[in-house]
């Protein structure tokens, strides 16, 4: 069916051997396994000389080609445009956008480099599947240099409303740049509709009908959305046989019989954390006849630590974690835990299952793959309850969680207490429904369905 060899681009790429925090590297992981391919992509590493030296290795049928970046790339390229100027336009967060023409110089340079670097390993029938909003410019880079297989682009993080992304200098060049794929992903409908939105109002194409893209030079392009997922029955075993494993254990007998709330996300603005921390201080003091029956545990594994806003945060956090529990521990209940290492992750899909609230409340995120993992990993005879931001892709399937609006402090404080208080019923009846849509909509299915497309297109 799909014929050709897959290779997937993107920035980061989980090498073998180290463990990394974020959705992508997952999803992109479990897709080359069932396929094979090649994984092109930054290695994680920091050439103090110049960006560009190849690494190739090979894991299974997956083939691994990386290329370093030089400090001044690493500044510019990754922490610069990509994460100091798209990634806060793209979460809708025009105060934090930090624009330079030289981080966007340095931005087409490293996309440049990728291009020249994975042209030559390229052969006609590859379907070329690039991810996130760090390549945007790939495809036209690689055309340029005579590449005629298929491109696809997926984009893993929301799109804002045009009026924001007309905002950001340089965004007719920039968001161009996609007509030179195929077919271009996103997470859910309503992103795909502000893209077509702003081609209408901004762009030099044309919406010829919903999903059909016509470039300023007439060319035709696809566009649909393509929920990610998770690999549904593989995160259930996971969790199921976590539950036995030491560390989940200890956590278990740590918390002497209260419940558990859980929360785990990278340390990002675009979490929504210190609403939550100031939520959770709200649920403690709105429903004093539930004190001292639950624990938050926040895993927060420090991310992007280099970019100044990053850093700001985890200072923000740490100060807000020691007040709350300043204000209410008890000499033998600490009511939350704020830990910045990373986990397992199949140890965290045990700490999944033993919880009884899952937090997942960002305030924008392209769909967030831990609130699909935390419904996978409860206990059918007892699952635990799933607070979810309406600001999530995620919110679109997973529709009968407690929807929460992040900013409202009182409705997220209401939801926790709701969820103490939920009874056995209702909360086996939310999670079936809930896993029934994870298990019929898979990763396996988001991959199938893109490629398919893509093959198409
Ligand atoms: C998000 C982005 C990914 C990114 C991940 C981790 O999920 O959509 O593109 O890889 O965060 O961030 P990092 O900057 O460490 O790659």
């Amino acid at each position: 069916e799909r014929g050709g060899r897959l290779v997937v681009v993107s920035n980061r790429v989980a090498v073998p051997g180290e463990s990394r925090a974020g959705g992508l590297a997952v999803a992109l992981q479990a897709t080359l396994e069932e396929f094979g391919g090649l994984w092109f992509g930054w290695s994680g590493r920091i050439d103090p000389l110049r960006s560009g030296r190849l690494r190739e290795q090979q894991a299974g049928d997956i083939r691994y080609a990386t290329i370093d970046l030089s400090r001044r790339d690493h500044a510019d390229y990754y922490n610069g445009f990509a994460n100091r100027s798209l990634w806060p336009l793209l979460h809708f967060r025009m105060d934090l956008v930090d624009y330079s023409r030289e981080t966007y110089a340095a931005y087409r340079r490293v996309n440049a480099l990728f291009a020249e670097k994975l042209a030559p390993l390229l052969r006609e029938d590859d379907l070329v599947w690039v991810h996130d909003y760090h390549l945007i410019p790939l495809a036209a880079l690689l055309r340029e240099r005579d590449v005629r297989c298929r491109l696809g682009f997926f984009l893993h993080v929301p799109m804002p409303s045009s009026d924001l992304l007309a905002a950001l200098p340089q965004h007719g060049r920039l968001f161009e740049g996609l007509s030179a794929y195929d077919l271009v992903g996103f997470q859910t409908t309503r992103d795909l509709e502000r893209f077509q939105d702003y081609v209408r109002l901004f762009g030099r194409g044309n919406v010829i009908a919903p999903g059909v893209l016509e470039t300023a030079g007439g060319r035709r392009l696809r566009a649909g959305a393509f929920p990610i997922s998770i690999d549904t029955a593989l995160i259930a075993r996971q969790a199921r046989e976590a539950i036995d494993k030491a560390s989940v254990r200890r956590l278990r007998d740590s918390l002497s019989g209260r419940a558990l709330a859980i929360g785990v996300d990278r340390l990002d603005y675009s979490k929504g954390l210190p609403e939550r921390f100031r939520a959770y201080e709200r649920y403690l003091q709105r429903h004093p006849e539930q004190r001292g029956k639950l624990t938050y545990l926040q895993i927060a594994p420090v991310s992007r630590g280099d970019v100044a806003e990053y850093r700001a945060l985890r200072q923000e956090l740490e100060q807000l974690a020691g007040h709350v529990n300043g204000g209410h521990a008890e000499p033998d209940w600490t009511p939350m835990r704020y830990v910045n290492r990373n986990f397992a992750h199949p140890t965290l899909t045990g700490f999944y299952r033993l919880a009884r609230v899952g937090l997942v409340t960002p305030l924008r995120d392209g769909m967030n793959l831990v609130a699909k993992e935390f419904v996978a990993a409860q206990n059918p005879a007892d699952p635990g309850v799933l607070v979810l931001s309406s600001f999530a892709g995620a919110a679109r399937e997973l529709d009968r969680a407690l929807l929460v609006n992040p900013y409202d402090l009182d409705g997220v404080a209401d939801a926790i207490a709701s969820a103490m208080r939920m009874r056995h019923g209702e909360r086996v009846e939310r999670w079936r429904a809930m896993m029934d849509t994870l298990l019929a909509h898979d990763i396996a299915a988001w991959r199938r369905d893109y490629l398919a497309a893509l093959a198409e297109a």
